[in-house]
């Protein structure tokens, strides 16, 4: 007679993966440690899978955040992902190859550099650190020229549109600056310049322009900004700056748009923010700044240290970091070269002309992105009777594409869109599918009964409230509309935040 064992006494290494007693049993607990180790290959399997239920990134269409690099820098990344960014001593040629980074990106940005100065600039995390670090330079500027006019320095704002980014309202909250930010209006989501400069006073540390908002890529008009700010300057004799939040334009409008005076060849613009990892083609980790000449970043912020070897500046928020999308980003600039990069944004732009075009022919949406600009669609509905943008979104998920809808800030927070960002990766087959599926939703959505139907527009006719048998209250159908009406509004409401980057 055969005995069978018990699986948990055999030697596990021979199990099945799936079949083992760790991946066919559940952790102990999702939220503490576990006692004790299980193999490589269950820890392995267990986590994989579970990551399988999230999105595919290549179809995330919220994100301007690269998700794709060819198999040669991959291979660099793996290779430097145990290279800890701060030994600069022990890694100096990861640390040259930054400031060759640096020196490239202010360059880009037409920085006043002589023949042979080295840019003044740092890589960061992301643009939030770069915003960060440009933030407090300017706040420390400001407060140190206060003092020496013996006037007070306690009340340092900054001028913003209302389309900023989130990073700007966490500077002004952290570092304790007052955000003062213009309002947008139906038709006109950007910052006005004109109520920017009549904003700003002796207590402005500078004006924050957007190459590239967030919420419909259209290009803020720095040069104008620069010109009103230089006349109020002459006249107040105040020094207001500017600071360029290019972390999408940044790689976009030196190749698409190398006349648009944007950048350092305006003589207000004092330091320049750019996310390596947006249209710079890096993974997500990198992000610049770059400031116009050394004098405006007061030395102050700047710490040496010596421990890890010879003298080190560091201006960064973190100590730590890996070197890796640094060494990415190095990649990307030598490869492509300005003839890559100009290439790449414009099979961009047009791969957006084609899905505008395409989401123009249905009828049914209105463009609120501009032509010129980081390359992505912004739209929203003609018509709202029946459905509305956040249904869109959903029912696009079940496609596998994930498009986000999100109303704008004040003053025109009651109009919301969808946004379809296009970044090298997503080509023109896949264009082409995604407006083949909005069609799809759209005729599916028109087969249903509305979600949104306002009272007025149902049947006056309609049986009124019956009490039936044991005292039950048998709702009348518009009674029934208005509250799935109400869920349905409230379950939107609470959604409304979604994936935007
Ligand atoms: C205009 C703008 N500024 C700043 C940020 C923050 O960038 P990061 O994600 O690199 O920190 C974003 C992100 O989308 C942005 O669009």
């Amino acid at each position: 007679m055969v005995l069978s064992r018990a699986s948990s006494d055999t030697d596990v290494s021979v199990h099945s993966t799936f079949a083992s007693r760790y991946v066919r049993s559940s952790l102990p607990s999702r939220y503490r440690m576990p006692e004790n180790s299980i193999p490589k290959e269950a820890a392995y399997q267990i986590i994989n899978d579970e990551l399988m239920l999230d999105g595919n990134p290549r179809l995330n269409l919220a994100s301007f955040v690269t998700t794709w690099m060819e198999p040669e820098c991959d291979k660099l990344i793996m290779a430097s992902i145990n290279k800890n960014y701060v030994d600069m001593d022990e890694y100096p040629v990861t640390t040259d190859l930054q400031n060759r980074c640096v020196n490239m990106i202010a360059h880009l940005f037409h920085a006043p550099l002589g023949e042979s100065e080295t840019a003044v600039g740092v890589g960061t995390v992301g643009s939030s650190e770069a915003i960060m670090l440009a933030g407090l330079a300017f706040k420390r500027r400001w407060q140190n020229k206060r003092k020496a006019e013996g006037k007070p320095f306690d009340k340092p704002n900054i001028i913003t549109g209302a389309n900023v980014q989130v990073c700007w309202e966490k500077f002004a909250r952290y570092f304790e600056v007052e955000l003062k930010e213009v309002k947008l209006r139906e038709g006109y989501y950007v910052m006005d310049p004109e109520q920017a400069v009549e904003m700003v006073d002796e207590n402005t540390i500078c004006v924050a322009a957007i190459l590239g908002s967030t919420l419909n890529g259209e290009f803020e008009d720095v040069k104008r900004i620069n010109d009103l700010l230089e006349e109020k300057n002459k006249q107040t004799g105040w020094e207001t700056p500017i600071h360029v939040d290019a972390a999408s334009g940044g790689f976009i409008a030196p190749f698409l748009y190398p006349e648009l005076e944007w950048d350092f060849r305006l003589p207000w613009v004092k330091s320049i923010n750019v996310s390596g990892h947006k249209y710079g083609l890096v993974y997500p980790g990198i992000g610049w700044c770059v400031w116009r000449t050394k004098e405006d970043l007061p030395d102050e912020l700047i710490f040496h240290i010596n421990y890890l070897g010879s003298d080190q500046p560091t201006f960064t928020l973190n100590f730590s970091k890996g070197s890796s999308q640094v060494i990415g980003q190095y990649y990307q600039l030598i490869r492509h070269g300005i003839e890559g990069y100009t290439n790449i944004m414009e099979n961009c732009q047009e791969n957006a002309m084609v899905v505008k075009e395409g989401l123009e022919k249905t009828g049914r949406f209105n463009i609120v992105s501009k032509d010129e600009g980081v390359p992505l669609v912004a739209f929203s509905l003609k018509d709202h009777s029946r459905h509305d943008e956040f249904e869109i979104s959903d029912m696009l998920r079940r496609f596998g594409w994930i498009v986000p809808a999100y109303t704008m800030p004040a003053d025109a927070q009651h109009v919301t869109v969808l946004r379809v960002v296009i970044r090298e990766e997503f080509s023109r087959t896949l264009a082409e599918r995604l407006v083949l599926d909005i069609d799809t939703v759209m005729a599916q959505l028109d087969a249903l009964p509305s979600k949104l139907t306002p009272p007025a527009l149902l049947p006056a006719t309609l049986p009124k409230t019956v009490v039936v048998a044991n005292g039950h209250v048998k709702k009348t159908e518009l009674e029934t509309q208005k509250s799935v009406t109400e869920a349905w509004k409230k379950f939107v409401l609470a959604k409304k935040t979604n994936g935007v980057c």
